[in-house]
């Protein structure tokens, strides 16, 4: 059994994004800039977004962190969201979720320019990634596919079981896993939760956690934003 060395991954992923800042900082091109905003204090969205922003430090990319108390209105984080779809200074935003209940996350989501959506969140991207079409896929799904390609296992023909259905996570990773290509060609099934000790002596694989895919999502972000500056170079 192969356990998936996400961490290891990670790092190797960050080195090479750090390789290609330099390069393009030598080439005189824009350094990406990733903004966030965090609205309100939940304990889980502060670690993520400090995670995040400490990933855009350790591969020399600009980061900026705007943080909004709970109270703030559904039509001021519109006006923010707005005002960076419009900074030519920032190259990809996130709006760190879950949001207070008072505010329509689909309708923020709506809101983010389809270019800069680096989650992959807003429909265009979710739509693009249906046909196959070069997009931002969200940030789990792109570090799942990332871990087979640079594992070597394909999945043309097998039988995967997708755990989960969410909008961010199971459904793009069922669709990815049925289109075509390496890491596509797959008959995809969704269930519920998956048992680690039951699997473990039938699996030739397993992402173990921590330590697993958690540790290619942020990656997937940071992936997402250098992509993201570079279709403006
Ligand atoms: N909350 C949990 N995961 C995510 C994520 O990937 N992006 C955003 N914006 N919020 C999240």
């Amino acid at each position: 059994m192969t356990l998936l060395d996400g961490k290891k991954l990670a790092t190797q992923i960050k080195s090479e994004i750090k390789e290609k800042v330099l390069t393009r900082a030598a080439e005189g091109k824009k350094i990406p800039h990733l903004a966030a905003i965090l609205v309100g204090e939940n304990p889980a969205s502060m670690a993520y977004v400090r995670n995040k922003v400490k990933s855009c430090e350790e591969v020399g990319f600009t980061s900026t962190l705007f943080k909004e108390p709970d109270t703030i209105s559904e039509n001021d984080l519109l006006h923010l969201v707005e005002n960076l779809n419009n900074n030519p200074e920032i190259d990809g935003f996130i709006v760190q979720l879950p949001l207070p209940g008072h505010i329509n996350e689909h309708l923020i989501t709506l809101a983010i320019k389809a270019e800069k959506d680096v989650d992959g969140f807003h429909p265009v991207n979710l739509g693009k990634m249906m046909l196959g079409l070069p997009c931002f896929l969200s940030a789990t799904p792109k570090g799942i596919l990332e871990m087979l390609s640079r594992y070597e296992i394909p999945t043309k023909g097998k039988h995967v079981v997708v755990v989960g259905r969410s909008h961010i996570v199971g459904t793009p990773m069922s669709i990815l896993l049925s289109r075509k290509g390496k890491q596509g060609d797959a008959t995809v099934t969704l269930t519920g939760d998956v048992h680690f000790p039951s699997v473990e002596p039938v699996s030739s694989y397993i992402s173990p956690v921590p330590g697993g895919v958690g540790q290619l999502t942020v990656m997937a972000l940071i992936q997402n934003t250098l992509l993201a500056a570079e279709r403006k170079d």
